[in-house]
């Protein structure tokens, strides 16, 4: 496994384990599969729901002796109806029961937009934007979290570089990673560019494609790009390094030092996404890989779930697209 360092100390996985959407026992299994296979940072958020069982298998995993806390990375999220400053600390509390851990080790800002949170937490359609998001009012209360030991980082997700650019010129405690989407047809240089030169660490969303949860309400997914495990120049880079379309896919997003958090519950999927560090791709390789960027054309999570999003005040992408 390799490593990213954390501006704020630490060290993160390269590669980790996604969870969205993941439930019950399908995601008990995998989970434990996956921990068999050698994940150690494990990705989800208060919005998935899964927290609880996230923390029941990891108590478990710790209980049987198999590992301990300190050789996991875990990373959950602030959700877009908590983000308020009033809201915070409640909801990493909330989250730490269900984990039941003591701290996570990166607490992100979901997205850089608040909604108004309805009894049914579920049900995402029916929470409505919230116009008054004050970004630098919940990073106040994210760096009291870091203070007083509930997480160990922060940092933010589906912010775009004036929202980071806005955080960084008013923080006491930088952000320490941005997660977006980013895969083969929505590369985002300038945004990888920027948290580079910024120091803070990015991780890769949807970096397969989000297959299978494309037909969700607020996802677009364009007819015009072939599907990304049956691109026909990543056919045959894999076929050249005797390797699956996917580990393709993610070595090329980790050997630009970005992290990747593929989902799947198949073990043999999982595992295989994991098994990337015994091939290199080269200079041709990489070029043929980064001409397959569509830009904003190739992006699939758009938000639109939550109705009349794209009108918030901090909405971040490109409404052109
Ligand atoms: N911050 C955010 O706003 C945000 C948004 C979206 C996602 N995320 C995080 O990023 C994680 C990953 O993104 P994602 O779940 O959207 O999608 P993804 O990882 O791009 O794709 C998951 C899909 O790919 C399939 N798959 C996985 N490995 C494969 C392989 N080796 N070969 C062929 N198919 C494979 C999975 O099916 P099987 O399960 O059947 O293998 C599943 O249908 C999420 O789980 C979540 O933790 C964050």
């Amino acid at each position: 496994m390799k490593y990213l360092k954390l501006n704020f100390g630490g060290n993160m996985p390269i590669v980790g384990y996604g969870t969205w959407l993941a439930k019950d026992s399908a995601l008990i299994d995998a989970l434990n599969e996956a921990l068999n296979c050698g994940y150690r940072h494990i990705d989800t958020a208060t919005a998935y729901e899964n927290e609880h069982v996230i923390g029941k298998v990891l108590n478990e995993w710790i209980a049987s002796g198999k590992g301990t806390r300190d050789e996991l990375f875990i990373v959950t999220k602030l959700p877009p109806y908590a983000n308020r400053a009033s809201d915070v600390e409640e909801c990493l509390k909330k989250s730490l029961q269900s984990l039941q851990l003591d701290y996570v080790d990166l607490y992100l800002v979901h997205t850089p937009f608040s909604v108004i949170a309805t009894d049914d937490k579920s049900n995402l359609a029916a929470m409505n934007p919230d116009n008054t998001t004050d970004h630098l009012a919940t990073w106040k209360v994210m760096e009291k979290q870091v203070s007083d030991g509930r997480t160990k980082a922060i940092g933010v997700s589906n912010f775009n570089i004036k929202q980071i650019q806005r955080l960084l010129n008013n923080c006491l405690i930088k952000p320490a990673n941005l997660q977006i989407e980013h895969h083969l047809y929505l590369q985002q240089p300038e945004l990888v560019d920027f948290c580079r030169k910024n120091d803070i660490t990015v991780t890769a969303y949807s970096c397969l494609g989000t297959k299978g949860n494309r037909d969700l309400i607020g996802m677009k997914w364009s007819k015009e790009l072939p599907e990304m495990l049956e691109n026909d120049s990543v056919l045959k880079i894999a076929e050249k390094h005797g390797k699956s379309p996917a580990q393709v896919i993610l070595r090329y997003i980790v050997q630009k030092d970005v992290a990747v958090i593929p989902k799947s519950t198949n073990p043999q999927r999982l595992a295989e996404n994991i098994q990337i560090f015994d091939f290199e791709l080269d200079a041709a390789d990489v070029e043929t890989l980064r001409e397959q960027d569509a830009g904003e054309g190739g992006r699939i999570v758009w938000f639109e779930f939550f109705k009349g999003i794209s009108e918030h005040p901090e909405y971040p992408f490109s409404k052109e697209a």
